[in-house]
């Protein structure tokens, strides 16, 4: 048996400290990379045209100059809205394959347990998140799984805003149930890009800009994390990649042979110690 794994975070030595941010954890596969930044492309493309395509003046939010730079790019609206579109369907496609073939090893387990599935600590963090933000306590954060409960907020918005924005998109695109249906799909479609842009601002800003989650970053290109990281930031998931680690190595290491006795040993082991037979 090797040495027990400490069960709550502790103040690391330095040596302790240099140590482990030399060691790099395995954080994300590589179908999930690739995956992160294919989506993150498609949405900056897909924002891009969708925000130069509404220009009723009830709806436009963007200004006038950015909708005669995009037409002049795209060279007219309809030739914009045919590149939306087969961005969005191809979009849609790649989802669908995600879904079908990784439904066991990432959308389960990946998506399902780990990102979206809010535990007790979870709910204890984001209030104690809340009232550090305002200065009304200093109490520590609960330790937290391989993401953290705001990055799990944020998850669970994307993962229910996405089906909708799917559906309501192909419902425009092939004008599916009727005019009033359209009508309210484009409602939705836009409240529900909405809901994600809000929290893509922090998303992006804690991922690409928030110094102390840089190698977060990184790890969304890397797939690796260095240990100090993930003890400081994640201290349940550096845990359980512990306890997976110990018991491999238990696994390995050869258990030490109880030798079969000989037939003379045997004969000793039956007998008194006397010598005389039981
Ligand atoms: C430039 C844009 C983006 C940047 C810099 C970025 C950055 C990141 C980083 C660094 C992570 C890993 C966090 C960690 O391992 O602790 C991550 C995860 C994730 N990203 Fe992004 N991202 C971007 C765009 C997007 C977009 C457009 C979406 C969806 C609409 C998205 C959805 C997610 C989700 C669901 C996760 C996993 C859970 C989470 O960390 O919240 N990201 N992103």
């Amino acid at each position: 048996m090797g040495t027990a794994i400490q069960t709550v975070p502790t103040p690391l030595t330095s040596d302790q400290a240099a140590a482990m941010a030399q060691q790099q954890i395995k954080k994300h596969h590589v179908a999930i990379v690739l995956l992160h930044w294919f989506n993150a492309t498609t949405w900056l493309l897909e924002l891009a045209t969708g925000a130069g395509l509404i220009v009723s003046p009830y709806y436009r939010f963007a200004p006038i100059w950015y909708l005669q730079m995009m037409e002049g790019i795209f060279g007219s609206r309809a030739n914009m809205l045919r590149f939306h579109i087969a961005v969005g369907l191809t979009w849609i496609t790649v989802f669908l394959v995600y879904a079908i073939f990784g439904f066991r090893n990432y959308l389960h387990t990946e998506v399902l347990q780990h990102e979206i599935g809010l535990d007790a600590d979870d709910l204890r963090w984001l209030k104690i998140r809340t009232l550090l933000l305002l200065g009304r306590t200093d109490e520590p954060l609960p330790p937290q799984g391989v993401y953290n409960a705001g990055q799990k907020l944020f998850a669970l918005l994307v993962y229910s805003a996405i089906p909708v924005i799917m559906l309501t998109g192909l419902t425009m695109t092939f004008h599916w149930f009727g005019t009033v249906i359209v009508a309210w799909a484009m409602v939705l479609h836009y409240f529900a890009v909405g809901l994600v842009v809000s929290g893509l601002m922090i998303h992006v800003y804690m991922g690409a800009v928030f110094p102390e989650e840089k190698p977060a970053f990184y790890s969304m290109i890397t797939g690796v994390v260095n240990e100090l990281y993930a003890y400081h930031h994640h201290f349940k998931w550096w845990r359980e990649v512990k306890v997976q680690e110990q018991r491999w190595r238990d696994e390995l290491t050869p258990k030490p042979e109880v030798e079969e006795p000989s037939p003379a040993e045997k004969a000793d082991l039956n007998s008194e110690p006397d010598g005389a037979p039981r």
